[in-house]
This record gives C-alpha cells, sequence and structure tokens, in this order.
C-alpha cells in the first residue's frame, strides 16, 4: 500500500510528502455507553489508513484516494464542502482544527486504507484521525491529543451526520500495541490494559451486512437516552448522563417516558456496570466472566437497543453452541461484525462451523479477521 501511495504522489505532484497513519478500532465491551458518559474499553487494530501529505502553498486541498480512484480538489472555506463523502471526512477535519485555532494551509495528499468499510470497525475514525494528526504535526499547530480525537467526532457531527461518542476516535488516536485502554466518557480519564489472554484469541467475524439508513437509527437511539436522562435529572439533578443513573432511578420515570426510551436506558445502565464487570474480571484473570458479559451485552443491543439484525443473532447463537466464550455484535450495530474470544483449541470447529453454517443459511460467506492490537495514529518514518 506504502508503495503505490508514494507512487501515485509522485505521479500527481511530482515531489515526496511526510508519510502518517492511523487505525481502526475494536472494543472488547462498553457499546452505545460513549455518548452517555459511560465507559469504553477499545483498542487500535492492524488495519488502518495510510496517508501522504505535503502543504502545497495555495489555499486548495488536492486529495487523491487510491481506493476509490477518485481525485478532489476543494478550498478551506465552509462553503467548499465537497461532494464525496470520503473527501467530506477530510475536509471536515480542516475545518474542526481551523476552528480550534489550528492552522491549516493548502495541502496534497493521496491516502489508501484496509480497514473493511461498513465492518462496525470505523474506517471513518481511522481516516479522520489520521489528517487530524498530519495537520497537527505538518502545521506544527500543538493541539494534544483529546483535541485531535474531539475534532475527528466533530466532523462527524458537523459534516457527516452522525452524532456519535468519542470512543473511535479517542482509540484511533491513542492506540498503544498490545494494549485495551479503559476511557471514561465523563471525565475522559483513561487507563492502558495490556491484554494477552493467554489460551484464547479475538477473533472478529464480519456478517458483510451494511444497514442503510443506520446513521439516522444512530441519532435516534441517543435521542432516547438524553430523553431519558432528562427525565430521571428532574429527581436526581446530578444527572447529567445516563451513565450517572441508578438502575431504581429510571424505575421511578417509567410511566413518564416511552417505552422505547425505557428499553434503551435499560440497556445502557446495564452495560455501564458490565465494562466496571469485566475490568474487575479481567484483573482476576477470569475470562469466563468477561465472555459473559459479552454474551450480555449481546443480549442487550439485540433486544433492549435494538441495533443487531438476523445475520449477527445468527453468529451470536452459533458461537454459543460452539462454546465460545464470549461473542457479541461490536461497534453501532445494524450489521457489521461480531467480537468473539474463543479458546485456542476450539478457534479451528469455530472458524469452519461459522464459514459453513452462515453461507447455507445467508448465501454468502461471512469474512474472518483475526485480531492484533496496534498503534493508533502516528508519523511514519
Ligand atoms: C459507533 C460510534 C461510537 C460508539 C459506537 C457504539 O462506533 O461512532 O461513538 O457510540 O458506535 O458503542
Amino acid at each position: 500500500m506504502k508503495e503505490q501511495i508514494q507512487e501515485k504522489f509522485r505521479t500527481l505532484y511530482g515531489c515526496d510528502g511526510e508519510m502518517f497513519a492511523s487505525a481502526g478500532r475494536i472494543n472488547l465491551i462498553g457499546e452505545h455507553t460513549d455518548y452517555n458518559g459511560g465507559y469504553v474499553f477499545p483498542g487500535a487494530i492492524d488495519c488502518g489508513i495510510l496517508a501522504e501529505i505535503k502543504p502545497n502553498g495555495t489555499a486548495k486541498v488536492r486529495a487523491y484516494s487510491l481506493d476509490y480512484d477518485e481525485f478532489v480538489e476543494f478550498g478551506l472555506n465552509e462553503e467548499d464542502k465537497p461532494e464525496q463523502s470520503w473527501a467530506s471526512y477530510i475536509f471536515g477535519v480542516c475545518r474542526e482544527t481551523a476552528k480550534r485555532g489550528g492552522k491549516v494551509e493548502g495541502f496534497d495528499t493521496v491516502f489508501a486504507g484496509d480497514v473493511p468499510l461498513g465492518a462496525g470497525l470505523s474506517s471513518s475514525a481511522a481516516l479522520e484521525s489520521t489528517f487530524a494528526f498530519a495537520l497537527n504535526s505538518l502545521f506544527d499547530n500543538g493541539i494534544d491529543k483529546f483535541t485531535l480525537a474531539k475534532i475527528g467526532q466533530s466532523t462527524e457531527h458537523n459534516y457527516c451526520g452522525v452524532k456519535c461518542g468519542i470512543m473511535d476516535q479517542f482509540a484511533s488516536i491513542f492506540g498503544k500495541s498490545g494494549s485495551l485502554i479503559r476511557l471514561n466518557c465523563k471525565t475522559l480519564e483513561y487507563k492502558y490494559f495490556p491484554f494477552n489472554p493467554e489460551g484464547y484469541r479475538l477473533v472478529l467475524v464480519d456478517s458483510c451486512v451494511k444497514h442503510e439508513l443506520a446513521s439516522s437509527a444512530y441519532n435516534k437511539r441517543r435521542e432516547s437516552c438524553e430523553r431519558a436522562a432528562r427525565a430521571i435529572a428532574k429527581n436526581h439533578p446530578d444527572v447529567e448522563f445516563l451513565s450517572d443513573a441508578k438502575r431504581v432511578w429510571l424505575d421511578e420515570v417509567r410511566s413518564e417516558i416511552s417505552e422505547e426510551d425505557f428499553i434503551r436506558a435499560e440497556y445502557v445502565i446495564g452495560e455501564v456496570q458490565r465494562v466496571l464487570d469485566v475490568c474487575d474480571a479481567l484483573e482476576r484473570g477470569d475470562y469466563e466472566t468477561v465472555g459473559e458479559m459479552m454474551y450480555q451485552t449481546h443480549f442487550g443491543l439485540s433486544r433492549l437497543y435494538e441495533v443487531s439484525c438476523e445475520e449477527l443473532d445468527f453468529l451470536n447463537r452459533l458461537a454459543r453452541k460452539c462454546d465460545v466464550t464470549g461473542s457479541r455484535v461490536m461497534g453501532g450495530g445494524f450489521g457489521g461484525c461480531t467480537i468473539n474470544l474463543v479458546k485456542d483449541e476450539l478457534y479451528d470447529g469455530f472458524i469452519s462451523a461459522v464459514k459453513e453454517q452462515f453461507t447455507a443459511r445467508f448465501g454468502h460467506a461471512p469474512k474472518i479477521y483475526d485480531v492484533v492490537i496496534s498503534d493508533g495514529a502516528r508519523k511514519l518514518e
């Protein structure tokens, strides 16, 4: 990928630039908790976005996507937003950097990625983080890493229509090889946990299902949570986010909110507690409990939060049948992957059962990704 980018860069712009990379992410547990002020437990993975960049001394960005084989040129003012969705991520990062007082001038770039699209591995956060990190370095802005993550998140909010939390961009910027990171999304305190579960493997099974309208469904989930939190806060004024609420406080407002908002909030409050339980279990080396919590999360995401789909529920049941330790839908949902914690000796049997039975049922094969926890945003020498 690197050589292809360099070759294209030279052909298009007649010089060399600097190379930057960032990563996709997994999340062990803590789903849809980030925008509710709860904990998440992600890590960066060994696939991501690679970009060569060089300031060009003009007020224009010239960008070429190797994967789409598309060239786009755009200006840096608010009205210059490009039509291509991949380019609007880069444009958004430029705008959000500038809004925070960062210097951004025109540049040339060629980039490519190997994060599977629509698999729930945050290819968009990888793209945002690569450019947020690169612009910070190229224009010497001295912006701190949390702000870089927020630049990516605000790009989603303001230029891509997804009211996401901070998890993906955080993982993509802060990721460290071999470690998962527990982040408190309210206080932004975080802690690296070396993750090397001896005797187990983490594997993703990609249903290859991409649901239309996933972003509007995602925004609706967030609105439900905010309504529930506001109702609870009337009785308990300290509640700012749903993660601040106790389960009994939710019961108190049951008749005041819709049944839908209630079950969404019920899931979130349970999930916030599960992340803490998983951290305790990890400290004891108790992977069976970690796995059981993953199954509970799947149940919640499927039945209460309703972000699963037939294919993902099928994969989850199949994992149970194959005695997989833990399995659940990962990321925003509505398609994408399950994340599975599998004992070494059961791995081969699980993978062949998945390939055979999923294909027989749905007529297309799933994809299998072995997870390697890797570094996040960086400059390549
Ligand atoms: C998407 C969002 C994240 C997070 C997850 C669900 O990946 O971008 O902020 O909310 O869904 O945990």
